[in-house]
């Protein structure tokens, strides 16, 4: 119980500490959110957005589930995307991936955890489109390590495949800005590995017209 209690005593001292310096902290946030980013990360408790990025409250709008995944019918990503593009107007979304990423790891294994067997299989099947590359590199942690970069590039894609982003880019002259990052746990350094701003990067049969 008392690690529980712990959590209201440090929010106590910190809404203290808050208002030492600027007595209208609060009252000012509470007057709306104007955030400039959207992020779409993994769960993972080591990879805590606004600590790696020194953003402040209000400057994120974050989203984040096991391994990153940006899923065409996950209807809870899909709000907070529109949210974040049509009414936050967001200029850049980062999908950030991470080294030794335990989401990916399972989706290379092929013992069966249960529910989260068909939230990674949209992972499985980057994997098994590059197989021939991935299973090709010799260390273990290498190959998870490559496999966290395709699927971020995989959900990067995935994104950029949205409507609401396709008519955000028509209407916005490219932005929102999509990014996909890598954060390494062991150096709290972040990679960037993709930015899409047009659908000219997608195949055709994920363009839309408008
Ligand atoms: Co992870």
């Amino acid at each position: 119980m008392h690690r529980i209690k712990k959590l209201l005593l440090e929010n106590l001292v910190w809404s203290k500490g808050k208002t030492q310096n600027n007595p209208s902290y609060f009252t000012n946030m509470a007057e709306g959110q104007k955030p400039d980013y959207l992020w779409i990360g993994c769960s993972d408790s080591r990879v805590d957005p606004s600590e790696l990025t020194n953003t402040q409250p209000g400057e994120m709008f974050v989203h984040r589930n096991v391994a990153n995944l940006v899923v065409h019918t996950d209807l809870n990503l899909l709000s907070v995307v529109q949210y974040a593009v049509e009414a936050l107007k967001v200029d850049h979304i980062i999908v950030c991936g991470h080294y030794n990423c335990g989401g990916v790891k399972a989706a290379m294994g092929s013992a069966s955890l249960g529910v989260i067997d068909h939230w990674i299989r949209n992972i499985k099947d980057t994997y098994s489109f590059h197989r021939f590359e991935v299973d090709g590199i010799k260390s273990e942690s290498d190959k998870v390590n490559r496999l966290v970069e395709l699927n971020v590039m995989a959900q990067v894609k995935n994104l950029a495949s949205t409507s609401i982003i396709q008519k955000a880019w028509n209407e916005r002259q490219g932005f929102p800005a999509l990014h996909g990052w890598v954060y390494d746990i062991n150096t709290g350094l972040c990679k960037s590995i993709i930015t899409i701003q047009s659908s000219n990067d997608l195949d055709s049969s994920h363009r839309y017209t408008f």
